[in-house]
């Protein structure tokens, strides 16, 4: 759908979100307008992450191709805001459709400036041992369509001189158990060709970065723990995966705000953990605690009585 006139907006409890409809209270005003003037591709722009950064980023300033498979999800994101967000339906590991999805943005906008290849899937899930290989091919499809983003944006950018690339990894790219087997596969493959695309493309001022969510709620998770089909709202609070540490889609979406920003100008080839430290610092340690006061002490050995 094209963009046509603008209709000032507002947010629902996403945060920054733009809309007459959907209004809920704020959580933050968006001042700093870092993103005035820029032209964004956002795959698997019409849910979860991916509509939340579509939001922020709007906020911000920029406008938005959402490029997604969901045609009323995506159609009714864009009416938020017709001037500024437009929705094409893209299917991202087909090549064809991830070059059109580039060219509306150069069409409709004029250039492109950030693209955001996030669209994924879970894929295949189950022991290694009953792994089907079409299902491994269907959730492999995703990594592909990273490569298929990178490439065409690329082809964009590097006449342009400019631009931000980023994907969306996860969690599961860096520590085992927190994902399907393919789909941490997948994931961290991102993480390698994020550095060896960021080292092509620095010198000609494009700068490549991919985003690790930890457990953020949104339907894709959401969905996995209601396991019943019921339909689920962006925003369900609802508990996901295994319950700690959640996030929201906003703070993705800060995160690739900020990436795709000039505060994030001197940032290449890194892949950034938005997961409320769930990786890093997944819980405090007993020593820092007291519980192993006096063995540490004693240099490991226990205090004896
Ligand atoms: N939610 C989490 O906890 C979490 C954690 C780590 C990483 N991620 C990643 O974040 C990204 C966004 O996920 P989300 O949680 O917002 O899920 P979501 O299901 O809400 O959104 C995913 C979107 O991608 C779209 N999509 C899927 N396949 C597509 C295709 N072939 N072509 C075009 N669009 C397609 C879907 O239609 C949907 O709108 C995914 O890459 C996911 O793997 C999510």
């Amino acid at each position: 759908m094209a963009p046509g006139p603008q209709a000032d907006r507002v947010e629902p409890d996403g945060g920054w979100c733009l809309g007459s409809s959907g209004a809920g209270p704020r959580e933050k005003d968006i001042t700093d307008h870092r993103l005035d003037g820029m032209v964004a591709v956002i795959t698997g722009g019409a849910s979860g992450i991916g509509a939340a950064t579509v939001r922020r980023f709007v906020a911000e300033g920029a406008r938005v191709v959402i490029a997604d498979l969901q045609t009323a999800e995506g159609e009714s994101l864009a009416a938020e805001d017709p001037e500024r967000m437009a929705f094409v339906r893209t299917d991202v590991t087909s090549e064809a459709d991830v070059e059109a999805a580039i060219a509306s943005a150069t069409q409709w906008f004029g250039r492109l400036d950030v693209m955001f290849n996030n669209a994924g899937i879970i894929g295949a899930v189950g022991p290694i041992g009953t792994l089907s290989l079409a299902d491994y091919e269907r959730t492999m499809a995703v990594l592909r369509s990273v490569v298929l983003g990178m490439k065409h944006a690329a082809n964009v950018m590097i006449p342009q001189g400019s631009g931000v690339i980023l994907s969306t990894s996860s969690v599961a790219a860096v520590s085992g158990g927190l994902g399907a087997h393919t789909y941490s596969a997948a994931k961290a493959a991102i993480i390698g060709l994020t550095q060896s695309v960021a080292a092509e493309l620095w010198p000609h001022g494009i700068r490549v970065n991919a985003i690790l969510p930890g457990k953020i709620t949104t339907p894709m998770t959401v969905a996995l723990r209601a396991g019943d089909g019921r339909p689920v709202e962006p925003d369900d609070t609802r508990d996901v995966l295994l319950g700690e540490r959640k996030g929201h889609a906003r703070d993705i979406a800060a995160a690739a705000a900020y990436l795709a920003s000039d505060d994030g100008r001197f940032v290449a080839g890194e892949s950034l953990r938005v997961d409320g430290g769930l990786t890093r610092a997944g819980g405090a340690s007993p020593f820092a605690t007291g519980s192993y006061r006096e063995a540490s002490m004693l240099g490991g050995r226990t205090k004896s009585r």
